[in-house]
């Protein structure tokens, strides 16, 4: 059984000792089981890898949570173009997404690129890890995601020294890296969560960005934020998922610089910059973009 004990790089406080970790989501290809990866991918309208079970989940999803779950994926998806195009613009060359989820070419609702291939149509050098816990997302990167520049692992970003070593292994440390974290830090403690963000601090260069989207309630009725998120992890067979606060968001980047606009809506994030679903009255993910300072 896999064992972490992460500790604090300032102060060694022992977060977790020896917590036996359950297998991450897709560890191992199971057609017969609805993973986030395929419902995800399903719900942005590239779903057709996806299995009767994922479509079954899907179904239930817009049921429980909401009709417009669909929308709440898709601008997820189109807010990470945004800022990843604006970061490539503004010279980042070195990106690491971390639960990367399966590529989609354009075949999803909104007609998106996958996010390497925006960056590396900004910049053809950049160089680019996507990690994922998932075999089937990890294969299909491989076959589909072409470029000088990538590398593709399959890593639970629960172990975060691993997660820290494969972004050693492929990009520079020592220089600015941004850290896409779309949609995924929801499947992890938050002690999972501070373990990984102990270890992004540690290794990350200043100007070293994180990036990250996740799931809220805030705003809606708790009794029906319950609802979905019990619906969520049973039709995914037990993966658990934590709905957070703004707050709680914000947490997740403490000791790194929070950049504007702060913790918002996906659909308030770089508006400017391009394509986005048409959520106003609609669930949505929060967002945030934070900085790592100087040592
Ligand atoms: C909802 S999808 C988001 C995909 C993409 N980041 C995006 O925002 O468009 C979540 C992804 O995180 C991956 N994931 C979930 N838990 C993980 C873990 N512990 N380690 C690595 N990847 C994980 C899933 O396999 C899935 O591909």
């Amino acid at each position: 059984m896999v064992t972490i004990s992460p500790s604090s790089p300032e102060t060694g406080e022992i977060l977790m000792t020896d917590t036996p970790l359950t297998p991450p989501p897709g560890d191992s290809f199971n057609p017969a089981k609805a993973v986030p990866a395929r419902t995800y991918a399903a719900l942005r309208g590239a779903g057709k890898e996806a299995f009767a079970r994922d479509r079954e989940a899907v179904d239930e999803l817009r049921r429980t949570i909401h009709e417009k779950v669909d929308e709440v994926a898709q601008e997820n998806a189109a807010a990470l173009v945004r800022v990843v195009r604006h970061l490539a613009g503004r010279g980042y060359t070195q990106f690491a997404d971390l639960g990367c989820g399966k590529p989609v070419q354009g075949m999803d609702a909104l007609g998106l690129p996958d996010l390497y291939d925006v960056a590396a149509g900004v910049n053809p050098d950049v160089r680019w890890l996507a990690l994922d816990s998932d075999q089937l997302v990890v294969t299909t990167c491989r076959a589909l995601l072409r470029g000088p520049g990538i590398s593709v692992v399959q890593q639970d970003l629960r172990q975060s020294a691993k997660v820290l070593d494969a972004m050693g292994s492929h990009l520079w440390l020592s220089k600015p890296v941004v850290v896409i974290l779309g949609a995924v830090l929801h499947f992890l403690t938050d002690e999972e969560c501070t373990d990984l963000r102990f270890a992004l601090r540690a290794r990350l260069a200043p100007r070293s960005l994180v990036v990250l989207t996740h799931v809220t309630g805030d705003g809606l009725d708790p009794a029906n934020v319950e609802r979905g998120r019990a619906a969520y992890e049973k039709l995914h067979g037990g993966v658990p998922i934590y709905v957070r606060s703004e707050s709680q968001v914000m947490g997740l980047v403490r000791d790194f610089s929070v950049r504007d606009p702060g913790v918002v809506r996906t659909i308030d994030f770089m508006p400017e910059e391009g394509e986005r679903a048409p959520l106003r009255d609609a669930p949505h993910f929060l967002m945030v973009m934070a900085e790592r300072k100087d040592k």
